[in-house]
């Protein structure tokens, strides 16, 4: 319950700006793994990510990914009730080419974000809380490659 509220607390200001800060994700995403960039059919139509991620093909993704982060941090009281969206979601990104190792780069910018923008507001608890959730979305998602 204290996580709960770690979590609702720090995404009240945060999806407040979902692109920007989607962008702030995405962008320490292609840092840390740039072939990544490639899984995109669009991204040919850009050189390099930073460029392409001011594209709006690639903002809608990037509103659609903090969408998704919004219904995990609506629904923290019954997270499997996204549980057949989630799998469906992971079989998605299957489809197009996404290793489910690479999850492991989008948790990690996903802390780099919430990070950046709480500054000293981030704490060791505020990190664990969103760890927990982001692993009970991780592990819906992967299903979907089992299907
Ligand atoms: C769709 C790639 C991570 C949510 C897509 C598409 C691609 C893609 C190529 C299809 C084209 C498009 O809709 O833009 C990736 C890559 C990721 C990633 C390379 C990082 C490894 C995520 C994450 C989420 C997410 C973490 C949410 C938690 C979505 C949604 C769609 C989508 C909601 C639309 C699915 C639909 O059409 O029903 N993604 N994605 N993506 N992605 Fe991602």
């Amino acid at each position: 319950e204290k996580d709960k509220g770690l979590i609702r607390d720090s995404w009240e200001s945060l999806g407040k700006n979902k692109v920007p800060h989607g962008i702030v994700m995405f962008t320490r995403i292609f840092e840390l793994d740039p072939a990544l960039l490639a899984l995109f059919s669009y991204s040919t139509n850009c050189g390099v990510a930073p460029e392409c991620l001011s594209s709006p093909e690639f903002l809608e993704h990037v509103t659609k990914v903090m969408l998704v982060i919004d219904a995990a941090v609506s629904h923290l009281d019954d997270l499997h009730t996204l549980e057949d969206f989630l799998s469906n979601l992971g079989r998605k990104h299957q489809a197009v080419g996404v290793k489910t190792q690479s999850f492991a780069v989008v948790g990690e910018s996903l802390l780099y974000m919430i990070q950046c923008s709480l500054g000293s507001a981030y704490t060791t608890s505020l990190r664990q809380a969103w760890l927990n959730m982001y692993s009970i979305v991780v592990a819906a998602m992967t299903r979907g490659w089992a299907k």
